[in-house]
């Protein structure tokens, strides 16, 4: 091994780092770039998933660790009526999401602001609908944060995870690899289930795409002990 070949190495490990480092949280002008990249790998999970929700044709809606924002222009053509606001810890991304859906956010009909799921700036029950695309991965303490979404949730409202990859399925050695690059939290399917529970959600369920990697976890935040079931359907568009 010679120190030239040695140093090629290291550099391409930095660098590569430096690359995956970004999907945890884009910034620049790298991240930009990533951004959209990242925008359009998402397209089919996220498709595929949203296809399975009732999506709330009014009300409100949230996209969590938005990214570049194609997410909440999606859920806005589903949902015409209903508000979808974004929130994302990357300001990088929180521009990009802005840019993105700049019609929405001006007719009111959307906010996109700079805020980690740990804390998300909206008071307890405010959303029938929230959703997180590939990026739960990386959140600081998951089973916390999942609290922190339900705290915001409307009873009967619904928490939807989206996921390219998780711990089952072909290949699951070289994604176990891809998520100790980006130091992501690498999931089973029963492991998203637990966590949602844990965190207080009900009717949890798990489904894996006919590729047996594409996951959606979801979960309902129960109503109230007591609570008539029937009100929210009528929100609904089915
Ligand atoms: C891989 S990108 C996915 C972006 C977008 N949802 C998509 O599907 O293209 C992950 C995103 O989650 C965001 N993110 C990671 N941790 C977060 C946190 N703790 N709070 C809010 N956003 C977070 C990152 O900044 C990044 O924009």
């Amino acid at each position: 091994v010679t120190l030239r070949s040695l140093l090629g190495v290291i550099v391409g490990a930095v660098v590569a780092g430096w690359w995956v480092s970004l999907a945890r949280r884009p910034r620049g002008l790298a991240g930009r770039i990533q951004l959209s990249s990242m925008s359009a790998a998402h397209a089919p999970v996220t498709d595929w998933a949203l296809a399975q929700l009732a999506i709330p044709s009014r009300g409100r809606i949230l996209d969590v660790g938005c990214g570049g924002g194609r997410t909440i222009g999606r859920l806005a053509l589903l949902a015409p009526h209903a508000r979808v606001d974004g929130v994302d810890y990357s300001p990088t991304s929180v521009e990009a999401s802005r840019r993105r859906n700049a019609a929405l956010v001006e007719s009111g009909r959307s906010a996109i602001r700079v805020a980690s799921v740990a804390a998300l700036p909206f008071p307890d029950l405010t959303f029938d609908l929230v959703t997180g695309v590939e990026t739960h991965y990386y959140w600081p303490d998951l089973r916390e944060n999942l609290r922190e979404v339900l705290r915001v949730i409307k009873p009967g409202g619904e928490l939807a995870l989206i996921a390219e990859t998780h711990k089952g399925g072909p290949l699951v050695w070289l994604y176990w690899l891809g998520m100790q690059l980006v130091r992501g939290a690498f999931l089973t399917a029963a492991e998203h289930e637990a966590a949602l529970r844990d965190a207080g959600f009900a009717d949890v369920t798990v489904t894996i795409g006919s590729n047996r990697t594409w996951l959606l976890a979801r979960g309902r935040r129960p109503q109230p002990v007591g609570a008539a079931t029937v009100s929210r359907p009528a929100s609904l568009s089915t």
